[in-house]
């Protein structure tokens, strides 16, 4: 059914593509910007695109290409992902800005894009079809989502993926693989939602057999997750009495690699560990946070220390150079809870 049910859904694209920042529109004939669709692309996982249009104006305004990128201080990038999330995107990105600008340009086949850094089976596919119009197979949630209703898949996720890129493949054109890729991403957002999908208005609404069957919105199913095990550890907030902040940035490797946050333990059974100065530190609550594999929960404890103070770690940082927008969520959430006039201004 690939050329009639591809042809049905581009039709619908070109009246309905949604318009975004680092998008060509359907029919144009300007070529997108390989630097814009990576970018995009990257930000993109894990994450909306109501988050994301911000960090890409704010990207793209300070580095317009990839050699610029190239050419930017890791410190600068880090604070400019910060809020974003999955730090070792933003690592990757600029090792991938690196060899892409040492190469003199980004490659135009879904293999050699592969084996650039952080460019994963998703991205390749992406890239190649969106920027380069090669015909590549583009599998994301929303895709495996649409497939398995329009199959009636009802084998759960993660098994099924492999059935469900192959029900992806069959239906990618060899004409407009870009554009095919989007609309069907387009659709998963807009029309044939987790939640109350809109089938009356879907291009596809004939050919669905998990309408057919009544059972569309039940689908994709996944096997139970696992609950996610609990890591602890403590922050400790020293501010001087300068009003400087005592800094570290975390070792590139790990959890939030290579930004910059509070000195804490190591996120492990327990709590407890040595603070990076002497004080008198008061206990100021607890911060949590969601990763993939397991959440953690750190006691946030607060101190002021005075001028002469000598911590055995990290880095005080003056008030004029610290910006909490530039910490990832877990450690401006400490931030906060350390200092009242953050939580209330
Ligand atoms: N989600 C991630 N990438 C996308 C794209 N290029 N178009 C629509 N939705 C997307």
């Amino acid at each position: 059914m690939t050329a009639p049910a591809s042809g049905e859904l581009l039709a619908w694209y070109d009246r309905h593509a949604r318009t975004l920042p680092w998008r060509v529109p359907p029919g144009s004939p300007a070529r997108p910007d390989p630097y814009r669709i990576w970018l995009s692309e990257i930000m993109l996982q894990q994450t909306t695109v109501a988050a994301v249009k911000p960090y890409f104006a704010r990207f793209t305004e300070t580095w317009p290409t990839v050699d610029a990128l190239a050419g930017a201080e890791d410190g600068a990038v880090m604070a400019a992902w910060a809020g974003l999330g999955y730090y070792a995107r933003a690592r990757n990105l600029l090792a991938c800005a690196r060899a892409v600008a040492e190469r003199g340009g980004f490659p135009d086949t879904e293999a050699d894009l592969r084996a650039l850094p952080g460019i994963g089976a998703y991205t390749a596919a992406a890239v190649a079809s969106i920027a380069f119009g090669r015909r590549a197979v583009v599998v994301d949630g929303n895709v495996e989502r649409v497939m398995a209703r329009l199959h009636a898949v009802e084998a759960p996720l993660p098994g099924a993926r492999r059935l469900l890129t192959a029900h992806a493949d069959a239906l990618t054109p060899h004409e407009r693989p870009g554009d095919h890729a989007q609309a069907v991403m387009d659709l998963g957002a807009t029309i044939c939602t987790p939640r109350r999908p809109a089938c009356c208005i879907c291009p596809w609404v004939l050919r669905c057999e998990g309408r057919r069957a009544g059972i569309a919105e039940t689908l994709p199913r996944k096997a139970p997750r696992k609950p996610r095990p609990e890591r602890r550890g403590t922050l400790w907030i020293a501010r001087r009495s300068d009003g400087a902040w005592l800094m570290e940035r975390r070792p590139p490797e790990g959890m939030l690699g290579g930004t910059l946050g509070w000195p804490g333990t190591a996120w492990e059974a327990g709590g407890g560990g040595e603070p990076p100065v002497e004080a008198a530190w008061r206990p100021m609550g607890e911060v949590r946070h969601g990763f993939t594999h397991f959440t953690v929960a750190l006691e946030v404890l607060a101190a002021e220390v005075p001028r002469r103070a000598r911590p055995s770690r990290g880095r005080f940082l003056p008030a004029a150079a610290f910006d909490p927008a530039d910490l990832p969520t877990l450690m401006r959430k400490a931030h906060r809870l350390a200092s009242p006039q953050a939580r209330t201004g």
